[in-house]
């Protein structure tokens, strides 16, 4: 695991404008000192991002995002109820803010969350500033949930991976802009949205891709290499099938999301098994994979958005 002497190596890392790879409850990212353009600039070359989109800014909580956003009362009701954990805010961005405007694309607003994984928090104390961090994966593919995911996708194309272990949400942040009082979902992820209807009090509207181009909304995304078929009951044999609940008897290649049907722990199964799901293909000669369906209440919503966006063709 990761012990003080790997942090003091990543923070000298992150001085020096280079990039480590960090666990976070939900997906593994692709850290950088968010204060340097240099440092920025190389997560998306390495990366290979198409273009400039903002990232997110990592903080270890809201005195330091306050440094750099403007909290309405809304804004401030959801970090108090939500970090450190799985909620992204898009926030106003404080002309005084330090953050490197490749870091927000120009933008006028910056997004902020703040970690729950431990060994986040870690770096972002060892460091001292605030971390940019996409998911650290090479542009359009699979999210990593563990520190070999990392290590098979970029490599060498980051300074140091923090192994903290695979992640225990598994799929990205929710991503909501707060403008005074309203509230916009800007990307499904692991905080369902009822938690977040609640503590704001009143619906929050979902918006479709916007101006900015998210990459996590682009409709080819999360994409394993092999293709999907989406809502399969009977999968055929020469399919590899990701099971949600007890599988139908003929199926060949099963990769289990929740035996019990449990959410949560399919949210935390399925980048891993959209990778295991890309290797049997390859291995057995499949033609694709097949998915079972999967409701969409609660983290249901950000399963089936990922798995949608990994079913469209690139
Ligand atoms: O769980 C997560 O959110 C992970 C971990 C590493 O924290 N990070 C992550 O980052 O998913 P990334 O770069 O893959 O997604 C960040 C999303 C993008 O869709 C980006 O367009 C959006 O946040 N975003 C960032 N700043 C924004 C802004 N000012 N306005 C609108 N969207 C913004
Ligand atoms: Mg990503």
């Amino acid at each position: 695991m990761v012990d003080a002497e790997a942090l003091e190596n990543a923070a000298r890392i992150l001085r020096g404008g280079g990039l480590v790879a960090m666990p976070t409850e939900t997906v593994y990212g692709l850290a950088a000192d968010a204060t340097n353009d240099r440092a920025v600039a190389g997560i998306f070359k390495a990366k290979g991002r198409p273009r400039f989109n903002p990232l997110i800014a990592h903080v270890p909580g809201v005195p330091e995002a306050a440094r750099h956003a403007v909290f309405s009362p809304l804004a401030e009701r959801l970090a108090a109820a939500f970090w450190p954990g799985p909620l992204t805010l898009v926030l106003p961005r404080r002309a005084d803010s330090s953050l490197s405007l490749l870091a927000s694309a120009g933008l006028d607003t910056v997004a902020l969350r703040s970690p729950a994984h431990p060994v986040a928090q870690a770096l972002l104390a060892a460091f001292g500033g605030p971390l940019a961090a996409p998911s650290a994966n090479p542009s359009g593919e699979v999210s990593p949930t563990t520190a070999a995911h990392v290590a098979e996708s970029l490599g060498a194309r980051v300074d140091m991976i923090l192994d903290g272990g695979p992640c225990a949400v598994g799929v990205e942040s929710s991503i909501v802009k707060v403008d005074g009082d309203c509230a916009v979902l800007l990307r499904p992820g692991g905080l369902d949205i009822a938690s977040i209807e609640r503590v704001a009090g009143a619906a929050v509207r979902r918006v479709a891709a916007g101006p900015v181009e998210a990459p996590g909304m682009l409709a080819s995304h999360y994409a394993p290499r092999a293709r999907l078929r989406l809502d399969v009951v009977d999968p055929q044999p020469d399919e590899a099938f990701l099971a949600f609940g007890a599988p139908p008897a003929g199926a060949q290649v099963v990769l289990q999301l929740s035996l019990e049907r449990d959410l949560k722990e399919a949210a935390a199964n399925l980048f891993a098994h959209l990778r295991a799901g890309d290797r049997a293909v390859v291995e057995r000669g499949l033609v694709r994979i097949a998915v079972a369906p999967v409701p969409a209440d609660g983290l249901g919503e950000a399963i089936n958005d990922r798995l949608r966006r990994a079913a469209t063709p690139r």
